[in-house]
């Protein structure tokens, strides 16, 4: 933990509006803070940073199937430092429509009292900013299960693949819809998840930005069953955050994503949508370095359409022509007949890649969807190292295993 200047903390919050001052002031007093000057850093996973929202921009063009934000974060007073690969926490609140849906299905009124672990708090607050309610999981449907026996659900339960379905995408009101039951709102609430932050991997790099954060957040908006859902943080963050509002924040390291200490040898960046964000942070970093330390750099890039989801573009320009970046290919999905992935320019480029991994021992980072785009863009690497280093698939495989012990392939992927 860091030492923290409070003084500077109370400077930086008095020139804050009435409400947000008042707000961060008994968070003060809560953590018993204001009456020292100095005092260990408080702010972590449990104990959220008041931050400034300073930018938020919207990245994607008209045409785009997406909405993925930039978001600029001060950390002034708030003690944290961060390094590239290091992953930003949100403490959300949930979807207000949601919330009303809830409190009607319960023919509840949103200032009425329950007691929620050991607190008497309203309805309205406790569906808002103490459980979750826009997903379900396994725990949950077990739990309910057991209130109410419907055989719908142990069907659901003994099925994985058909459970694993019904998870995806579903909500507690869907679970209360589709499996009715006379369950109260007390034993509701009290089989619920607690709600917890969700998580953002850095996008930039201090050395660059200072004492600012930044991340790139995709906002999760679907129908199932004609009901539009929204994901809790991306939404809270794209329909309810403005800038110079304030965010509930926390850093945590992640020593699973670095960037290699001194920087010996190339690097090779494979990020899909959102996932190219920690590559900036990468980038921005190798950008402060002096010319003649800077590494080889290569970037493989995927989004839906070259026109609208060329996710910051003009950045990777500036540093082609600073020599910070030093290649860049790119795999727009939805420009192309056939699906065009970041697999498939890696394979388009296999001598030269191959040249960079084996021979030059370049250190590979992986970025993105854990479920298709990294699985097989690990399995194109495996097919990289048989083509190009003549190995069998279990040597190839093998391969792949060792760069990944020796830290010299990481991945980031959700
Ligand atoms: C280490 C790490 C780093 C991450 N970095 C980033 C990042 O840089 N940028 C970023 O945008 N996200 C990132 N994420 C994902 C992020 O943490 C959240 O999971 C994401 O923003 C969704 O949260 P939410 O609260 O908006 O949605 P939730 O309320 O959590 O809802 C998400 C749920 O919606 C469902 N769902 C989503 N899409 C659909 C769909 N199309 N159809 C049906 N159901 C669907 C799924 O069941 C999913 O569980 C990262 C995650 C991790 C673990
Ligand atoms: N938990 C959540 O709800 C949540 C919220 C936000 C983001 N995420 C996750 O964050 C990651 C990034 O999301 P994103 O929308 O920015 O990007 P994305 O969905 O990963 O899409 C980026 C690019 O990857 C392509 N792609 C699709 N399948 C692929 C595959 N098998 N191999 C390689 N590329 C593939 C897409 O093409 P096509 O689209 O044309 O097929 C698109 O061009 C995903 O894991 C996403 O699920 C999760």
């Amino acid at each position: 933990m860091t030492s923290l200047n409070i003084e500077k903390i109370k400077s930086t919050i008095d020139q804050w509006e009435d409400k947000e001052r008042t707000w961060a002031m008994e968070y003060l007093h809560k953590l018993q803070l204001v009456d020292t000057d100095q005092a260990i850093a408080p702010f972590d996973r449990m104990n959220p940073f008041p931050a400034r929202v300073l930018k938020k921009k919207m990245l994607n063009g008209e045409a785009s199937n997406k909405e993925v934000y930039h978001l600029e974060i001060s950390l002034e007073g708030s003690g944290f430092t961060y390094e590239p690969g290091d992953i930003l926490g949100i403490h959300h609140d949930n979807p207000p429509r949601l919330v009303q849906a809830i409190l009607s299905h319960f023919h509840i009124e949103g200032d009425t009292p329950f007691f929620y672990r050991d607190h008497l708090r309203t309805a309205e607050t406790i569906l808002h900013h103490l459980v979750e309610i826009t997903s379900i999981n396994a725990m949950l449907l077990k739990r309910y299960f057991k209130h109410t026996n419907h055989i719908e659900i142990q069907n659901l339960i003994d099925n994985k693949e058909e459970k694993l379905a019904y998870l995806f995408g579903h909500d507690v009101l869907d679970m209360l819809h589709d499996f009715p039951s006379n369950i109260t709102f007390n034993q509701f609430i009290a089989m619920l998840t607690p709600r917890y932050p969700r998580l953002y991997s850095i996008a930039s790099s201090s050395k660059k930005v200072g004492e600012q954060v930044h991340i790139t957040i995709r906002t999760v908006r679907y129908q199932i069953k004609d009901r539009e859902r929204e994901g809790a943080c991306s939404t809270f963050i794209a329909d309810r955050i403005k800038e110079r509002q304030l965010l509930p924040i926390f850093i945590e390291k992640n020593q699973e994503f670095k960037l290699p200490n001194p920087i010996m040898h190339p690097i090779v960046m494979v990020g899909a949508g959102v996932g190219v964000a920690p590559f900036r942070s990468f980038l921005q970093e190798i950008d402060g370095l002096e010319p003649h330390k800077k590494p080889d750099t290569w970037l493989f890039f995927g989004e839906q359409k070259e026109a609208s989801d060329f996710l910051y573009k003009g950045e990777w320009e500036t540093f082609q022509q600073s020599s910070t970046l030093t290649r860049i290919d790119t795999a727009f999905s939805r420009d192309t007949k056939t699906k065009t992935y970041v697999q498939h320019r890696m394979l388009e480029q296999q001598k030269l890649l191959w040249e960079w991994i084996h021979k030059r021992e370049a250190n590979l980072y992986i970025c993105g969807d854990k479920h298709h785009m990294a699985k097989e863009v690990l399995q194109t690497l495996s097919l990289i190292a048989q083509e190009q280093g003549e190995l069998s698939s279990e040597e190839a495989d093998h391969y792949i295993e060792l760069l990944q012990q020796e830290k010299r392939l990481q991945l980031d992927v959700f």
